[in-house]
């Protein structure tokens, strides 16, 4: 006999009012999932979707949310690729560069669960080159994924948990909103633009219990770059600095912190009673946000133009 009840639990302090549940009968064999949250003392787990739940950021975070005990739903465009040794979560297929997608995404999500209680926006991609040289349609193609891809996963997700009347959300932005990176200007204005977008919505969603935050790494050590087009910039008229540029960028990744720095951050933005606006992480995450409030803006583009050898 399958039972259901109100459930209410909470998280660090964040309680998750939950409307009934289908609770599976006490003789069915629990999940290791289900066991995790079991051993987290959670009645009935928040879930979360993370989308880019494959690699780097979104799989570290998938997998500390699924280790505190949220029920964790991550996207990838092809689940099938990942084989055996993908993490132990749902998965969902889904291209957020396509609105039927995150739709059909969003929907299969809620098939399963009866709310979304959190959501963790973090797919993207980088594009490299000069402002003059890369063409519009790559600069769309780059806004398509990072900002149109954001924004179409919040309009899906976001009437959900409005009428649900709670729900939080981790934006990932970066930390070359900041700074904005020579020659990967694209992605830098595509990671300004989502902060735009996070502090209108939340001023937006301030009276209705859904809460959004925009959570900035710096570099981080993931197959960013390995996914990133750098292109042939042979004949570029900036070639040699965007060569500097480019093995200044090359260089750092490999040395900086793992994605479970980001996860850690995500999970404070996720389950803090009141959420900031801005989190920030990895290196330099202590000092840019500093350096962009009290050193005038000419001297801040000098010290980038120094980091990256332009
Ligand atoms: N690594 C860094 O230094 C760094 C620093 C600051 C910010 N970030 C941000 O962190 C986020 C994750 O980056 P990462 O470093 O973890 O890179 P990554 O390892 O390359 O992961 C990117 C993820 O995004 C997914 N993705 C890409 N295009 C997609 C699309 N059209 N639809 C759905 N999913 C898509 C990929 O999934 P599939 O290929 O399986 O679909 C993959 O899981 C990005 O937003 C990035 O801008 C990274």
């Amino acid at each position: 006999m399958v039972r259901s009840r109100v459930e209410v639990h909470s998280l660090t302090g964040l309680e998750f009012a939950r409307p009934a549940v289908a609770i599976p009968p006490e003789d069915t064999k629990p999940d290791a999932a289900a066991t995790r949250r079991a051993e987290a003392g959670l009645l009935v787990s928040p879930s979360v979707l993370v989308t880019g739940a494959s690699s780097g950021i979104g799989a570290a975070t998938a997998r500390l949310l699924g280790d505190r005990g949220f029920e964790v739903f991550g996207t990838s465009r092809d689940p099938d690729s990942l084989g055996a040794g993908r993490a132990d979560l749902h998965w969902i297929a889904m291209d957020i560069t396509s609105e039927d997608s995150v739709e059909k995404g969003v929907e299969a999500v809620l098939h399963s669960t009866p709310r979304i209680d959190a959501l963790v926006c973090n797919a993207g991609t980088g594009i490299f080159g000069s402002v003059e040289e890369v063409t519009i349609e790559q600069a769309k193609a780059q806004f398509e994924t990072n900002f149109f891809g954001t924004l179409r996963t919040l309009r899906a997700v976001v009437p959900h948990m409005r009428k649900a009347g709670s729900g939080r959300i981790a934006v990932i932005g970066s930390l070359a909103r900041l700074a904005p990176i020579p020659f990967q200007a694209h992605y830098s204005a595509t990671k300004s633009a989502l902060d735009g977008l996070v502090q209108a919505l939340r001023n937006e969603l301030h009276p209705t219990g859904v809460c959004v935050s925009l959570v900035d790494p710096g570099d981080i050590n993931t197959a960013f770059n390995d996914n990133t087009p750098f292109g042939n910039i042979g004949a570029s008229p900036y070639a040699e600095r965007i060569r500097r540029c480019e093995q200044v960028i090359l260089d750092s990744l490999p040395k900086a912190p793992g994605p479970a720095v980001v996860a850690e951050v995500v999970h404070r933005a996720l389950t803090a009673r009141r959420p900031r606006v801005h989190y920030y992480a990895g290196p330099n995450s202590g000092s840019l946000p500093w350096l962009r409030r009290f050193v005038p803006d000419g001297l801040a583009l000098r010290f980038i133009r120094r980091h990256f050898k332009v």
